[in-house]
């Protein structure tokens, strides 16, 4: 049996054929795209998409680079039939084709795995699979959605069990199952948005090399990422966009970096030093702190810390160790159910999330979409989201419009966010970087005393990562106290004054960063004593 998943499925299919239905040679071109143009009138003047070429092969992993904003996730999703075309066309094996919806692209061989998570966090794993599928296929059985969905996670080694609801489920385990939810189709394209931002390198790791298993089986894969590693370990070609323009595809093994960042944004970055910590009084105090999780089993248990003024703190840990529950109960948004948070010596165990920010703290949430930002309200409400009960934003009666488009506006340009129109365009029209560019923006303008910061550079490109570290060092020597929670070492590493390590819900080790190691903080992560 040659291909047992293409057997196992087309079994479903019942005589529906594809579009352009043949197996694929290898490297054959299954999608090439052709002087494709996007614009959003009425919103951007320019275009989006400023008449690219590109294309896919079987057999191949094809990397997708380019800065916030370039281009990357519009492209991805005209080919997955999200978003239609202003010009240009498509061909799925030299076939001219029309996409008109995501239906018609899965049809034709494309799927996508989006940027941000797209499942129903109350239903479990199979149902949210069963969604997926056309209303014919939805009245499987879902015990047989469920046997299918075996049979693909053990091929692919994507590990995940169908019954879990989503709520229940790691950030990685979430990705299998965007992932498994798009392979049910038998996709001979595959597009990965920033497929590794919300993973940890092992995960990492082992996801590429079931990409690569996949081009292995004479499929394409392309993946969006704006780790320049990535490319070199698991990529055959590159392509990258900048502003809206193709500036070049080519064979990864005849790249370096160093080109790779000039074509991307004209120079080589380089991160910034941290200085050692002049540290203060403690700012953030977290005594024997007790907290329940989603299901209510324990997922903080009697955690104890301390940040100083003029320090960063980084709590190193796998996503679903605590970490989150922790960051969760000290900004108020969830309940501590023994223990105290002391902020600034004051008791702020269970106080409202608003009490606690008016406290001086500024807070970076680990989901820029669901909890930073509302998105269906406009850049300039976003950005005064906080602050505009105080003046000068308001008089208690009145917005004051001038002064918040002038403060937006410094925002705007200090962060280099890309926004039409500060006080039409919506939240979620801008790019996954540019969120989080708004959120650190207004979570740090006012130099906040105390900073609680998940992912901070989660989705930034490397000019943004590097803006964000000085950012970070620069209210450091102004005193403020961070705590910063990050699956990134690197980031960790480059940030911290001391490290914390996070696992089953305790800190199981805190140590100088200057004296710690990335093998062995690597090994306390996986719950070794190190
Ligand atoms: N529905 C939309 N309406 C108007 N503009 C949009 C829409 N979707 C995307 N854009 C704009 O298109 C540009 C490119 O966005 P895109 O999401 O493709 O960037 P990206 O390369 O994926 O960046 P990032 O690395 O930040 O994810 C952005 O300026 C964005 O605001
Ligand atoms: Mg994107």
């Amino acid at each position: 049996m040659k291909n047992p998943l293409k057997k196992l499925l087309s079994s479903k299919r019942k005589g529906k054929k594809p579009a352009v239905a043949r197996k694929p040679r290898r490297g054959e071109t299954l999608v090439r795209a052709e002087g494709i143009a996007k614009g959003f009138p009425g919103v951007w003047e320019h275009l989006i998409l400023d008449h690219i070429n590109f294309d896919v092969k079987a057999g191949e992993v094809h990397a997708l680079l380019g800065e916030n904003g370039a281009g990357k996730t519009v492209l991805a999703n005209i080919l997955s039939g999200f978003y239609s075309l202003t010009k240009g066309r498509i061909y799925v094996k030299g076939k001219p084709v029309s996409i008109k919806s995501p239906k018609d692209a899965l049809e034709l061989g494309i799927g996508m795995v989006h940027q941000e998570f797209t499942l129903a966090r109350p239903l479990t794993v199979t149902e949210n699979v069963a969604l997926g599928l056309s209303t014919s296929n939805f009245s499987f059985p879902l015990s047989e959605v469920e046997k299918k969905l075996k049979e693909l996670s053990e091929r692919y080694g994507l590990k995940v069990d169908p019954k879990a609801r989503i709520e229940e489920l790691s950030a990685g385990e979430q990705q299998r199952v965007e992932i498994l939810k798009v392979l049910y189709h038998e996709p001979e394209v595959l597009i990965l948005d920033e497929p590794t931002s919300v993973l940890t390198e092992d995960e990492a790791k082992s996801l590429f090399s079931i990409l690569r298993a996949m081009a292995k089986e004479g499929r394409g894969v392309v993946f969006i990422t704006h780790k320049f590693e990535e490319v070199f370990e698991s990529s055959d070609r590159v392509t990258v966009l900048r502003l809206g323009k193709l500036v070049g595809t080519m064979k990864t093994s005849k790249t370096n970096r160093r080109e790779l960042v000039r074509m991307m944004m004209g120079g080589e970055i380089s991160l910034p030093k941290k200085k050692p910590a002049k540290v203060g009084k403690i700012a953030l105090e977290v005594k024997d702190l007790h907290v329940l999780g989603e299901r209510g089993v324990p997922a903080v248990r009697g955690i104890s810390l301390t940040v100083r003024k003029g320090e960063i703190l980084g709590i190193a840990g796998i996503a679903g160790n605590g970490q989150s529950e922790l960051v969760e109960a000290i900004t108020g948004l969830r309940e501590v159910t023994k223990g105290k948070v002391l902020i600034f010596g004051k008791d702020m165990t269970n106080r409202s999330p608003r009490e606690i920010a008016d406290m001086g703290m500024g807070h970076i949430p680990e989901e820029r979409r669901r909890i930073g930002t509302a998105e269906g309200m406009t850049v300039a409400e976003n950005f005064i989201m906080k602050d505009y009960r105080r003046s000068p934003f308001s008089n208690r009666s009145f917005l004051n419009l001038p002064f918040i488009t002038q403060h937006s506006k410094k925002m705007i340009s200090e962060h280099n966010i890309l926004v039409p129109d500060l006080w039409v365009t919506e939240t979620r029209i801008l790019s996954g970087g540019n969120i989080q560019r708004l959120i650190l923006a207004r979570e740090t303008w006012w130099e906040p005393r105390l900073i609680v910061a998940t992912h901070p550079t989660y989705g930034l490109d490397l000019k943004a990562v590097k803006h964000t570290h000085e950012l970070f060092l620069k209210l450091k020597k102004k005193g403020t106290a961070t705590l910063l929670v990050s699956e990134d070492l690197e980031e960790i590493f480059s940030l911290s004054d001391r490290i914390a390590v996070i696992f089953e819900g305790k800190i199981v080790g805190t140590m100088d960063a200057a004296k710690a190691r990335v093998h062995k903080i690597g090994l306390m992560m996986a719950g070794s004593k190190g």
